[in-house]
């Protein structure tokens, strides 16, 4: 039983399904974090993931509430199908739900993106993904550096080097997004002549001074931005009052958020990247495009000791320093795998369940 439930947990299930459904059934549960048709049904139909088996339709609520909702959902889905194993993604409140649910029925926990850390316990997903990892049974990495931080942390058995499922799903996609993609003449843009800006985290979109200093920075750099806004971002930005100036100012193009392959289409031919999303900046990494993140710290820190990507936290003078005249010079490397993430990781969970 695979459970999901947020926008990047679509994108990593989308070539990680595919492959397990070579050795096994596979019940795909969706807890309902996230539900506009943006930010869910739209990865569905464009990546070919297959229908959900069920909605737990838990939406949005606070932390513990959302969290509490999902758990109880999941464990009734648990005591009907009697799954083998879970299989989790990432850091989301989906992920501690599915693992937390899983565990105490004493059902192996598979985590996806197992390993990685900010070292920031203020962030939810800092949380999230050091329970997940507490919680499983089998642990795929992306980066070596995610195997060093479990190893450090005691946890050694099980423990797989796995790539990234990310980068297996950017390499399959960019060549349709190429094709299929309008989104470059819709907006009327020009290769490498603008800013590529995405912006959700709570940590920015929560605390009003870091809110501001972004806006400001993006507002006097002049340069020409899209900004697909996420829903928080949103209700935030109207909230602040941000939204007005934001408006009123002739160079950044507010969109909806937008389908992966509008997304990965607008990432190819970005000038440079500013965003606080972790599958963001790998994606930026993936295709040469300079990062410059809007965090103190990052999960990704191949890509800032590679020279790709920048922290500039949010920090007015960084960012506008950044997006005029950060240029990578350094040699990127292939951190993140082959573009056979999904294939291994199907292989890992057939041999631990022992159906090869
Ligand atoms: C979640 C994840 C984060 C991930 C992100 C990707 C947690 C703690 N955080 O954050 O790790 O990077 O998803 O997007 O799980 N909303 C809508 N429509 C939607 C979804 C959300 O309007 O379809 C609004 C809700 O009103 C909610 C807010 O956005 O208040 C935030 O949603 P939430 O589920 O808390 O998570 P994200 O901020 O999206």
């Amino acid at each position: 039983m695979t459970v999901i439930g947020a926008r990047p947990q679509f994108i990593k299930a989308a070539p990680v399904s595919k492959a397990i459904r070579k050795y096994t059934t596979e019940i795909l549960i969706h807890t309902g974090q996230h539900y506009d048709h943006n930010m869910s049904r739209i990865f569905f139909d464009d990546m070919g993931i297959p229908v959900p088996d069920a909605n737990l339709e838990v939406g949005s609520g606070p932390h513990g509430q959302q969290t509490g909702l999902m758990l109880e959902r999941i464990e009734d889905r648990l005591k009907e199908s009697v799954p083998d194993l879970v299989l989790v993604y990432g850091d989301t409140n989906s992920t501690l739900a599915g693992a937390l649910a899983a565990v105490k029925m004493e059902i192996p926990v598979c985590h996806i993106e197992a390993g990685l850390r900010s070292y920031n316990r203020k962030m939810p997903e800092e949380i999230n993904r050091i329970l997940a990892d507490r919680c499983a049974d089998l642990l795929c990495c992306p980066t070596e550096t995610a195997v060093r931080n479990l190893q450090a942390e005691g946890i050694k058995k099980n423990v797989y080097l796995t790539g990234d499922v990310m980068y297996d799903a950017a390499l399959h996609f960019r060549d349709i997004a190429v094709r299929q993609s309008g989104i470059m003449k819709r907006l009327q843009l020009k290769e490498k002549e603008y800013v590529l800006c995405t912006l959700h985290r709570a940590e920015n979109t929560d605390s009003v001074g870091r809110l501001t200093n972004i806006v400001n920075a993006l507002i006097d750099s002049e340069a020409v931005i899209v900004l697909p806004v996420h829903p928080r971002t949103e209700k935030m930005l109207l909230q602040s009052r941000l939204m007005e100036r934001v408006k009123k100012n002739g160079h950044i193009t507010m969109i909806p958020a937008i389908s992966y392959l509008d997304m990965i289409r607008l990432e190819m031919s970005a000038g440079k990247i500013v965003t606080d999303s972790g599958g963001v900046q790998k994606e930026a990494y993936f295709f040469d495009i300079p990062c410059i993140t809007l965090r103190d710290e990052t999960e990704w820190t191949e890509t800032v000791s590679d020279g790709w990507n920048c922290l500039a936290g949010a920090r007015y003078e960084k960012i506008l320093d950044a997006i005029h005249s950060f240029h990578p010079v350094s040699k990127k490397y292939s951190h993140y795998g082959n573009g056979r993430a999904a294939d291994i990781i199907a292989g890992h969970i057939a041999r631990f369940l022992s159906i090869t």
